[in-house]
Protein backbone atom coordinates (compact mmCIF):
# COMPACT_ATOMS: atom_id res chain seq x y z
CA UNK A 1 0.00 0.00 0.00
CA UNK A 2 1.48 3.23 -1.04
CA UNK A 3 0.45 6.18 1.78
CA UNK A 4 -0.49 9.40 0.70
CA UNK A 5 1.73 11.88 1.78
CA UNK A 6 -0.19 14.04 3.35
CA UNK A 7 -1.13 11.02 5.75
CA UNK A 8 2.74 10.56 6.75
CA UNK A 9 2.62 14.30 7.06
CA UNK A 10 -0.10 13.57 9.55
CA UNK A 11 1.88 10.76 11.26
CA UNK A 12 5.05 13.60 11.53
CA UNK A 13 2.81 15.66 13.29
CA UNK A 14 1.50 12.89 15.71
CA UNK A 15 -1.54 13.51 14.65
CA UNK A 16 -2.35 9.85 13.93
CA UNK A 17 -0.14 7.39 14.52
CA UNK A 18 -0.31 4.59 11.96
CA UNK A 19 -2.01 3.72 8.95
CA UNK A 20 -4.08 0.51 8.93
CA UNK A 21 -5.43 0.01 5.97
CA UNK A 22 -6.94 1.66 2.58
CA UNK A 23 -10.31 1.53 3.24
CA UNK A 24 -12.04 2.75 -0.15
CA UNK A 25 -11.14 5.01 -2.99
CA UNK A 26 -13.38 6.96 -4.77
CA UNK A 27 -13.73 9.18 -7.70
CA UNK A 28 -12.94 12.61 -4.94
CA UNK A 29 -11.60 10.87 -1.84
CA UNK A 30 -9.33 7.90 -0.36
CA UNK A 31 -10.67 6.73 2.65
CA UNK A 32 -8.24 5.33 5.09
CA UNK A 33 -8.24 3.46 8.34
CA UNK A 34 -6.02 4.97 10.93
CA UNK A 35 -4.49 4.42 14.22
CA UNK A 36 -4.97 7.59 16.79
CA UNK A 37 -3.40 6.43 20.56
CA UNK A 38 -6.08 3.38 20.85
CA UNK A 39 -8.36 4.37 18.67
CA UNK A 40 -9.17 3.27 15.20
CA UNK A 41 -10.65 6.21 13.15
CA UNK A 42 -10.65 6.71 9.66
CA UNK A 43 -9.04 9.20 7.29
CA UNK A 44 -10.33 11.03 4.20
CA UNK A 45 -8.14 12.22 2.00
CA UNK A 46 -9.49 14.68 -0.59
CA UNK A 47 -8.33 14.41 -4.16
CA UNK A 48 -7.39 17.69 -6.77
CA UNK A 49 -9.96 19.13 -7.52
CA UNK A 50 -9.10 18.95 -11.66
CA UNK A 51 -10.40 15.51 -11.37
CA UNK A 52 -13.89 16.04 -10.17
CA UNK A 53 -16.52 16.86 -11.98
CA UNK A 54 -16.72 20.82 -12.88
CA UNK A 55 -20.43 21.33 -13.41
CA UNK A 56 -21.65 19.69 -10.43
CA UNK A 57 -19.26 22.23 -8.47
CA UNK A 58 -20.86 25.27 -10.00
CA UNK A 59 -24.34 24.23 -9.11
CA UNK A 60 -23.33 23.02 -5.72
CA UNK A 61 -21.35 26.51 -4.84
CA UNK A 62 -24.54 28.96 -5.80
CA UNK A 63 -25.26 30.32 -2.58
CA UNK A 64 -22.13 29.08 -0.80
CA UNK A 65 -20.68 32.39 1.27
CA UNK A 66 -16.77 32.67 0.61
CA UNK A 67 -15.16 33.40 3.90
CA UNK A 68 -14.15 37.55 2.66
CA UNK A 69 -14.31 39.87 -0.20
CA UNK A 70 -10.87 39.15 -1.56
CA UNK A 71 -11.96 35.70 -1.52
CA UNK A 72 -14.86 36.35 -2.91
CA UNK A 73 -13.50 38.28 -5.88
CA UNK A 74 -10.53 35.93 -6.43
CA UNK A 75 -12.88 32.55 -6.38
CA UNK A 76 -14.97 34.67 -9.35
CA UNK A 77 -12.17 35.32 -11.56
CA UNK A 78 -10.64 32.21 -11.43
CA UNK A 79 -7.50 32.85 -10.88
CA UNK A 80 -4.90 30.30 -9.66
CA UNK A 81 -5.17 31.85 -6.26
CA UNK A 82 -8.79 31.89 -6.88
CA UNK A 83 -8.96 28.01 -7.61
CA UNK A 84 -6.58 27.53 -4.51
CA UNK A 85 -9.08 29.15 -2.67
CA UNK A 86 -12.32 27.56 -4.02
CA UNK A 87 -10.26 24.06 -3.67
CA UNK A 88 -9.70 24.98 0.33
CA UNK A 89 -13.92 25.90 0.48
CA UNK A 90 -14.67 22.53 -1.03
CA UNK A 91 -12.40 20.67 1.37
CA UNK A 92 -13.75 23.06 5.03
CA UNK A 93 -17.15 22.60 3.82
CA UNK A 94 -17.54 18.99 5.14
CA UNK A 95 -15.60 19.44 8.07
CA UNK A 96 -17.86 22.72 9.21
CA UNK A 97 -20.59 20.28 8.43
CA UNK A 98 -19.72 17.36 10.49
CA UNK A 99 -19.16 19.68 13.70
CA UNK A 100 -22.21 21.87 12.81
CA UNK A 101 -24.74 18.62 12.37
CA UNK A 102 -23.01 16.65 15.03
CA UNK A 103 -24.07 19.85 17.44
CA UNK A 104 -27.49 19.67 15.85
CA UNK A 105 -28.40 15.70 16.82
CA UNK A 106 -28.21 14.71 13.62
CA UNK A 107 -26.31 11.15 13.25
CA UNK A 108 -22.86 12.07 11.33
CA UNK A 109 -19.71 10.71 12.51
CA UNK A 110 -17.55 12.02 15.03
CA UNK A 111 -15.09 15.02 13.56
CA UNK A 112 -11.68 15.02 14.59
CA UNK A 113 -10.57 17.71 13.06
CA UNK A 114 -9.56 18.46 9.77
CA UNK A 115 -5.47 18.76 8.76
CA UNK A 116 -3.49 19.18 5.84
CA UNK A 117 -6.66 18.46 3.41
CA UNK A 118 -7.34 15.89 5.39
CA UNK A 119 -10.40 14.76 7.39
CA UNK A 120 -10.17 12.74 10.56
CA UNK A 121 -13.08 11.38 11.83
CA UNK A 122 -14.81 8.40 13.92
CA UNK A 123 -14.81 5.20 12.32
CA UNK A 124 -18.43 3.99 11.66
CA UNK A 125 -18.09 0.29 12.34
CA UNK A 126 -20.51 -2.57 11.22
CA UNK A 127 -21.72 -5.92 13.63
CA UNK A 128 -18.47 -7.48 12.89
CA UNK A 129 -16.57 -4.85 13.89
CA UNK A 130 -14.99 -3.44 10.83
CA UNK A 131 -16.34 -0.43 8.68
CA UNK A 132 -19.84 -0.28 8.48
CA UNK A 133 -21.88 -1.03 5.48
CA UNK A 134 -23.84 1.17 3.58
CA UNK A 135 -27.51 1.45 3.53
CA UNK A 136 -27.65 0.05 -0.06
CA UNK A 137 -25.51 -3.16 0.88
CA UNK A 138 -27.67 -4.46 3.62
CA UNK A 139 -31.38 -6.33 3.31
CA UNK A 140 -33.08 -5.24 6.05
CA UNK A 141 -36.60 -6.10 7.37
CA UNK A 142 -39.65 -3.92 6.16
CA UNK A 143 -39.95 -2.89 10.45
CA UNK A 144 -36.74 -2.00 9.97
CA UNK A 145 -36.85 -0.39 6.76
CA UNK A 146 -39.24 1.89 8.62
CA UNK A 147 -37.86 2.95 11.32
CA UNK A 148 -34.77 3.43 9.09
CA UNK A 149 -36.44 6.12 7.04
CA UNK A 150 -38.03 7.60 10.17
CA UNK A 151 -34.70 8.07 11.43
CA UNK A 152 -32.96 9.41 8.11
CA UNK A 153 -36.05 11.85 7.54
CA UNK A 154 -35.74 13.46 10.59
CA UNK A 155 -32.18 13.82 10.46
CA UNK A 156 -32.48 15.49 7.10
CA UNK A 157 -35.60 17.78 8.79
CA UNK A 158 -32.51 18.28 11.38
CA UNK A 159 -30.11 19.18 8.63
CA UNK A 160 -32.83 21.79 6.93
CA UNK A 161 -33.42 23.49 10.46
CA UNK A 162 -29.78 24.06 10.38
CA UNK A 163 -30.08 25.71 7.09
CA UNK A 164 -28.39 22.52 4.78
CA UNK A 165 -29.10 20.33 2.60
CA UNK A 166 -27.50 17.10 2.05
CA UNK A 167 -27.16 17.32 -1.91
CA UNK A 168 -25.68 14.20 -2.52
CA UNK A 169 -28.37 11.59 -0.16
CA UNK A 170 -28.06 7.94 -1.05
CA UNK A 171 -28.04 4.66 -0.03
CA UNK A 172 -24.57 4.88 -0.80
CA UNK A 173 -23.62 7.99 1.65
CA UNK A 174 -25.73 6.33 4.51
CA UNK A 175 -23.92 3.60 6.50
CA UNK A 176 -25.49 1.04 9.14
CA UNK A 177 -23.82 1.07 12.59
CA UNK A 178 -24.80 -0.32 15.54
CA UNK A 179 -27.70 2.45 16.22
CA UNK A 180 -29.17 2.66 12.69
CA UNK A 181 -27.98 4.59 9.92
CA UNK A 182 -25.28 7.31 9.75
CA UNK A 183 -25.05 9.73 7.15
CA UNK A 184 -21.65 10.61 5.49
CA UNK A 185 -20.21 12.22 2.57
CA UNK A 186 -20.90 16.33 3.40
CA UNK A 187 -18.56 18.06 0.90
CA UNK A 188 -21.29 19.09 -1.56
CA UNK A 189 -23.63 20.23 1.51
CA UNK A 190 -25.71 23.18 -0.20
CA UNK A 191 -27.11 26.28 1.57
CA UNK A 192 -30.98 25.97 1.57
CA UNK A 193 -31.55 29.32 2.16
CA UNK A 194 -29.25 31.03 -1.30
CA UNK A 195 -29.68 28.20 -3.42
CA UNK A 196 -32.67 28.00 -6.54
CA UNK A 197 -32.00 24.54 -6.79
CA UNK A 198 -32.30 24.15 -3.05
CA UNK A 199 -35.89 22.78 -3.08
CA UNK A 200 -35.09 19.95 -5.91
CA UNK A 201 -32.22 18.68 -4.27
CA UNK A 202 -33.77 18.39 -1.10
CA UNK A 203 -37.00 16.62 -3.04
CA UNK A 204 -34.25 14.52 -4.70
CA UNK A 205 -32.03 13.64 -1.25
CA UNK A 206 -35.37 12.65 0.44
CA UNK A 207 -36.29 10.45 -2.64
CA UNK A 208 -33.72 8.55 -2.83
CA UNK A 209 -34.13 7.58 0.59
CA UNK A 210 -37.65 6.74 0.24
CA UNK A 211 -37.08 4.50 -2.85
CA UNK A 212 -34.02 2.58 -1.33
CA UNK A 213 -36.17 1.63 2.02
CA UNK A 214 -38.88 1.23 -0.09
CA UNK A 215 -37.52 -2.05 -1.73
CA UNK A 216 -38.32 -3.09 1.75
CA UNK A 217 -41.58 -1.65 2.92
CA UNK A 218 -42.91 -0.77 -0.16
CA UNK A 219 -45.62 1.36 1.60
CA UNK A 220 -42.57 4.05 1.90
CA UNK A 221 -43.63 4.66 -1.69
CA UNK A 222 -45.96 6.86 -1.39
CA UNK A 223 -45.01 9.23 1.60
CA UNK A 224 -43.78 13.21 0.69
CA UNK A 225 -42.12 13.78 3.01
CA UNK A 226 -39.52 16.03 1.48
CA UNK A 227 -42.27 18.28 0.08
CA UNK A 228 -44.01 18.43 3.45
CA UNK A 229 -40.56 19.78 5.04
CA UNK A 230 -39.79 22.11 2.36
CA UNK A 231 -43.62 23.69 2.45
CA UNK A 232 -43.30 24.04 6.37
CA UNK A 233 -39.64 25.23 5.78
CA UNK A 234 -40.44 27.77 3.71
CA UNK A 235 -43.27 29.09 5.70
CA UNK A 236 -40.83 29.44 8.16
CA UNK A 237 -42.85 26.80 10.80
CA UNK A 238 -40.23 24.13 10.52
CA UNK A 239 -38.18 23.28 13.95
CA UNK A 240 -36.70 19.96 14.48
CA UNK A 241 -39.18 18.03 16.38
CA UNK A 242 -41.74 18.96 13.99
CA UNK A 243 -44.15 16.29 13.59
CA UNK A 244 -44.48 14.89 10.08
CA UNK A 245 -47.35 13.35 8.50
CA UNK A 246 -45.60 12.00 5.28
CA UNK A 247 -49.08 13.18 3.36
CA UNK A 248 -48.58 16.13 1.11
CA UNK A 249 -51.62 18.01 -0.74
CA UNK A 250 -50.30 19.62 -3.78
CA UNK A 251 -52.18 22.62 -4.61
CA UNK A 252 -54.13 21.85 -7.86
CA UNK A 253 -55.18 25.49 -8.78
CA UNK A 254 -51.14 26.11 -9.49
CA UNK A 255 -49.78 22.82 -9.96
CA UNK A 256 -50.74 19.94 -12.49
CA UNK A 257 -50.99 17.17 -10.56
CA UNK A 258 -50.01 14.32 -12.80
CA UNK A 259 -47.34 16.06 -13.75
CA UNK A 260 -45.59 16.19 -10.38
CA UNK A 261 -45.85 12.91 -9.43
CA UNK A 262 -44.40 11.98 -12.91
CA UNK A 263 -41.51 14.67 -12.07
CA UNK A 264 -41.34 12.49 -8.73
CA UNK A 265 -41.53 8.96 -9.86
CA UNK A 266 -39.01 10.35 -12.48
CA UNK A 267 -36.53 11.38 -9.77
CA UNK A 268 -37.18 7.82 -8.16
CA UNK A 269 -36.24 5.98 -11.32
CA UNK A 270 -33.13 8.43 -11.90
CA UNK A 271 -31.92 7.57 -8.03
CA UNK A 272 -32.74 3.81 -8.51
CA UNK A 273 -30.80 3.81 -12.21
CA UNK A 274 -27.67 5.87 -10.39
CA UNK A 275 -28.17 3.56 -7.82
CA UNK A 276 -27.11 0.58 -9.72
CA UNK A 277 -24.44 2.60 -12.00
CA UNK A 278 -22.84 2.90 -8.32
CA UNK A 279 -23.20 -0.69 -8.04
CA UNK A 280 -21.87 -1.91 -11.17
CA UNK A 281 -19.03 0.65 -10.68
CA UNK A 282 -18.29 -0.09 -7.11
CA UNK A 283 -18.11 -3.59 -8.45
CA UNK A 284 -15.54 -2.78 -10.97
CA UNK A 285 -13.12 -1.09 -8.41
CA UNK A 286 -12.97 -4.50 -6.41
N1 LIG B 1 -16.69 7.61 8.95
C1 LIG B 1 -16.67 6.50 8.20
N2 LIG B 1 -16.75 5.27 8.77
C2 LIG B 1 -16.72 4.15 8.02
N3 LIG B 1 -16.61 4.14 6.67
C3 LIG B 1 -16.53 5.34 6.04
C4 LIG B 1 -16.56 6.56 6.76
N4 LIG B 1 -16.45 7.58 5.86
C5 LIG B 1 -16.37 7.00 4.66
N5 LIG B 1 -16.42 5.65 4.74
C6 LIG B 1 -16.34 4.70 3.62
O1 LIG B 1 -15.66 5.30 2.54
C7 LIG B 1 -16.52 5.44 1.42
C8 LIG B 1 -16.26 6.77 0.70
O2 LIG B 1 -16.47 7.85 1.57
P1 LIG B 1 -17.35 9.10 1.15
O3 LIG B 1 -17.27 10.09 2.26
O4 LIG B 1 -18.72 8.64 0.76
O5 LIG B 1 -16.55 9.70 -0.10
P2 LIG B 1 -16.77 9.60 -1.68
O6 LIG B 1 -18.09 8.92 -1.93
O7 LIG B 1 -16.75 11.01 -2.14
O8 LIG B 1 -15.60 8.81 -2.18
C9 LIG B 1 -17.93 5.31 1.97
O9 LIG B 1 -18.84 4.81 1.03
C10 LIG B 1 -17.73 4.35 3.13
O10 LIG B 1 -17.74 3.02 2.66
MG1 LIG C 1 -19.84 8.79 -0.95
Amino acid sequence: MRTPASLLTLIEEGVIDEVLRPLKSGKEAAVYVVRSGDEVRCAKVYKDMAQRSFQKRVQYQEGRKSRGSREARAVASGSRYGRRQQEEEWKNTEVDALYQLRAAGVRVPEPHGFFHGVLVMELVTGPDGFSAPRLGEVELSAEQAREFHRVLVRDVVRMLCCGLIHGDLSAYNVLVGPDGPVIIDFPQVVNAAGNNAARTMLLRDVNNLTAALGRWAPELLDTWYGEEMWALFEAGRLQPDTPLTGKYTFDEREVDLDSVREAINDAREVALIRQQGREARDEDEY
